[in-house]
């Protein structure tokens, strides 16, 4: 546990070390009950700083501490909370440190800990600290030589960063040594020791260099390994090709490990990924965990370049890696497979996630100013807006102008520790462009509205139109100031083809690339030239801006969008927009029909062959619960939201159902499964149809349990499982279908899974007594993140009816899992707490009921500085 009084770290702060670490020598000696750490420093003293050696620590046994071959005795450092201080006026000196830790009682999975059989590290942001006294600071970048030394039979696989220097046996021993010549900040250390088994493949980079590629697992896994294997090919070829960035070591190597906080980590040389992120077979993985193991993989490997080559001076400049590598990894997705079908995912997570952030108790810029609690700070503000804002940079610069700038930065920065600044200073350096304005996209927390109003004069063929910008106060920061925000649009003529026009008025127009430059509090532009009786304005194409947008357009608009609108992000938008409408008005009456117009629109874009299968798919799909929630601007009631949208869904399919049906038939196959981009988009509209299918009738349901039966890959049969889950069947029916899957699967970890996740979020199964006899369930696990987050996470997330249920027994539960996990693992007790910190938007008697047990968490006793932040700041005035 920490200090009773956590205090909060300022971005005001910031100084220089007071010594940089030049080499970083490091022995781990793994015993039996603990593990012997010999950490050998070469110091040098930063001319601008005092004279005292500074060093973190967490949870160590300090044995030893010496200076050039001289012991010290305890009154010549001294030792106060997490912090070794020791008084020394040498320019250069070798500090020598001796620390004992015990990786088996680590359950909080940062240092070293134990996962399954063998033993890996997690050390960013602070996990160092828990291995030995360090500078624990990313400024700090340093030469590293390990060694490890194992019991040889138990772990044949002694892995660190960068080359294998030599291996030697002695005495029943293993002794291996590894050597990093690139220097890095402490976070991308890493120490892998296990029973492993490895798949490999040759890759040759742009300017002819050999690199070996690994993938390590457990020896059950090594099936499992091959797509990981060829997605970090296809990763590597195009970080070549789009941003001329090389592989810089001899071997790449990537650690799958069961126990894991977060998704993966970018470790020089050695990636540690979550087992859940990595494996994947036809008949184990979904399409979306493939997509997500590419998309991953993708990421962890770009970090080499945006986050380790060049990397953060400070933990306020987290996003200066993670927006930059996100923006990365989500254009490589994009290249893949479809940029429409990404756009709107991106914007999904965004709309329903990030707002939500953003207008809470945890809201934070880009660059926040203050955190208590880094960890708590891995926020989808850091990752998504951040890519968002990098996103807006690549259009309102174009790909060469922000290609040029990538250039520079890399080559200005190589090997330094630097700030989101200095990042988008290479961006206007390169390019000659002011973006001084823009930062402010980096200092301001809290999502932009945009009001637009449109006004046509037929006769003149001129659409005038006004728009205005504010964004909210959030906790800490008021009067915000106009953000530059890049608005695409255009304009659709009568029979939806694109109109060309003039731009006239305050505002930089941007023909090319059809953006229009907000800067200002408002502004006044006219649109000319139009030749169109009732012309439609799409804005914020390719949801060109990570803003709320308020324009009121008709149905008949909207429905002319959705049929035609080019840009296939706006066609998407302008069907969410209707279905809103659609379960508003379900909320306000007992029954719920489309009108004709309506259900012949969706029938015309779900009988459309020429358009690609998965955006018909997003089309087609309902808003999630927790997406008509933050589109709300009364207070939310995510009860009544579930009944509506329910009524929804099921008009859809009953007015829909020969249709839904005919293009079901037309889209099973014979064909051998393949996670390959076509089939991925088929398969996803066909296994829309069979969600609708199950809620017709008996019929319907009997195609899912056929498919249900009869599915080879784990797609299908997911699909089907869900199908059956959420459609309109009997209990007992549902409960036979749970138990035959487990059957079949309870050896498979990661498939159960998702079999925990998809009943823990199905309002229609997760009873408060489903989720507690789960959590007693052989299956489960408090020590595994991964079960935590497929039970209660899921359960907190999207089992809207139970969860909200208005007896409160759904926080109760949640709360009694945070005060749990607080002890055992902080970051991930923190992270579940998500849902709670929303009280305020709810309805009274949810909001009163859900801040009742954020209070009595903060009441439970000793809590961790993660869980003390988040609820703290949730509750505060
Ligand atoms: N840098 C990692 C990524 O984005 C994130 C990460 C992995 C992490 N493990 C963590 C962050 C543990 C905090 C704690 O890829
Ligand atoms: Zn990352």
């Amino acid at each position: 546990m920490k200090d009773a009084q956590p205090h909060a770290i300022q971005l005001a702060d910031y100084c220089e070390p007071n010594f940089w670490v030049d080499k970083t020598h490091l022995v781990f000696e793994l015993e039996e009950s603990h593990t012997r750490v010999t950490s050998k420093l070469s110091l040098r003293h930063n001319p601008q700083r005092p004279y005292q050696i500074e060093l973190n620590g967490a949870e160590l046994e300090l044995l030893a501490v010496t200076i050039d071959d001289q012991s010290l005795t305890s009154d010549q450092y001294r030792l106060e909370g997490e912090t070794l201080t020791i008084d020394n006026t040498a320019e250069q000196l070798t500090l020598t440190i001796v620390t004992r830790i015990y990786p088996d009682k680590n359950t909080a999975l940062e240092g070293l800990y134990r996962s399954g059989g063998m033993y890996c590290t997690q050390c960013e942001a602070e996990g160092f600290r828990r291995i030995t006294y360090y500078p624990d600071r990313p400024d700090v970048m340093s030469v590293f030589t390990t060694e490890i030394i194992a019991d040889a039979e138990q772990y044949p696989v002694l892995l660190s960063n960068g080359n294998p220097v030599k291996e030697t046996l002695d005495n029943g021993k293993r002794h291996a040594v590894w050597h990093d010549p690139h220097k890095k900040p402490a976070y991308l250390f890493a120490l892998v020791a296990g029973d492993l088994r490895l798949n490999t493949e040759q890759f040759t980079t742009c300017s002819g260099r050999q690199v070996e590629l690994r993938i390590y697992v457990e020896p059950q896994n090594i099936s499992k390994t091959d797509y990981a294997l060829d997605a970090l090919k296809r990763s590597m070829t195009w970080d070549e090709e789009v941003y001329g960035r090389e592989y810089d070591l001899d071997l790449f190597m990537i650690v799958a490990v069961d126990d894991f906080n977060m998704g993966a980590m970018e470790n020089k040389g050695l990636n540690i990924f979550n087992s859940s992120c990595v494996l994947a077979s036809p008949e184990s993985a979904t399409d979306a965990t493939y997509q997500r193991i590419e998309a991953i993989v993708a990421h962890e490997y770009f970090h080499n370049w945006s986050g380790n080559r060049v990397t953060c001076r400070d933990w306020f400049q987290l996003s200066l890696k993670e927006g930059f590598t996100v923006f990365r990894d989500a254009s490589f997705s994009a290249d893949m497979h479809s940029a429409t079908v990404k756009r709107i995912e991106d914007a999904k997570i965004m709309r329903t996630v990030q707002f939500a952030e953003d207008a809470g108790p945890m809201a934070h810029p880009v660059q926040p100013d203050s955190f208590i609690e880094i960890s708590n700070f891995y926020t989808v503000t850091i990752y998504e807006k951040g890519a968002e804002v990098v996103g807006m940079l690549h259009r309102i610069l174009g790909a060469d102008g922000f290609r040029k700038g990538s250039d520079l930065y890399f080559e200005r920065h190589d090997g330094q520790a630097v700030t989101i600044h200095e990042f988008v200073d290479a961006m206007a350096d390169a390019n000659h462009y002011d973006l001084d304005q823009f930062k402010r996209w980096y200092k301001q927390a809290g999502t932009p509205v945009v009001d637009i109003e449109s006004d046509y004069q037929a006769d003149q063929g001129t659409l005038k139109v006004t728009i205005k910008q504010h964004t909210p106060d959030t906790p800490g920061q008021t009067d915000k100031q106009p953000v530059v925000i890049p608005l695409q649009l255009g304009v659709l003529g009568d029979s939806g083809e694109e109109l060309s026009f003039d731009i006239a008025g305050d505002c930089h127009w941007d023909a090319e690339k059809s953006l229009l430059l907000v800067n200002q509090a408002s502004h006044q532009v006219e649109i000319r030239g139009l030749t169109a009786e009732q012309p439609v304005l799409s804005v914020f194409r390719d949801f060109s801006a990570p803003v709320r947008v308020n324009y009121q357009q008709t149905n008949e608009a909207l429905l002319h969008q959705l049929a035609s609108d080019s840009d296939g992000f706006n066609r998407w938008d302008a069907g969410q927009r209707l279905m809103l409408q659609w379960v508003a008005r379900a909320e306000r009456s007992d029954h719920f029909q489309l009108s004709e117009v309506e259900q012949g629109a969706l029938a015309d874009l779900l009988l459309d062959t020429e358009l690609d299968p998965a955006m018909v798919a997003y089309c087609l799909t309902v808003p999630s619960d927790s997406y008509v929630a933050e589109q709300r601007s009364e207070a939310i009631d995510p009860v009544s939201i579930y009944h509506a949208r329910q009524k929804v869904l099921d008009a859809m399919a009953n007015q829909l159902a020969e249709h839904w049906h005919s293009r079901y038939q037309q889209l099973l196959t014979d064909r051998e499964y393949q996670p390959d981009p076509a089939q991925m988009r088929s398969r996803a509209l066909k296994n829309l149809c069979l969600q609708y299918l199950t809620r017709i009738n008996h019929a319907g349901e009997q195609i899912a349990s056929q498919q249900f039966t009869g599915a080879t890959n784990m797609t299908d049969k997911m699909a089907s499982l869900v199908a059956v889950l959420s459609g309109n069947g009997n209990n007992p029916a549902k409960q036979a279908v749970l138990q035959s899957f487990y059957d079949e699967w309870q050896q498979d970890s990661l498939v159960i899974n998702q079999w925990l996740a998809v009943q823990s979020g199905s309002s229609k199964i997760a009873s408060l007594e489903h989720i507690e006899s789960l959590m007693q369930h052989p299956a489960f696990d408090w020590r595994n993140p991964n079960k935590v987050r497929s039970v209660i996470g899921a359960f907190s997330n999207q089992a809207m009816l139970p969860f909200h249920n208005h007896d409160g027994s759904g926080y109760r539960l949640l709360a009694d899992a945070v005060i749990r996990l607080n002890a055992s693992n902080p970051q991930i007790a923190a992270r579940l707490l998500g849902p709670l910190t929303k009280w305020r938007r709810m309805i009274p008697l949810l909001a009163e009921q859900m801040k009742s047990q954020l209070e009595r968490i903060l009441a439970s006793g000793q809590l961790s500085k993660d869980v003390f932040e988040v609820v703290s700041k949730s509750v505060a005035e």
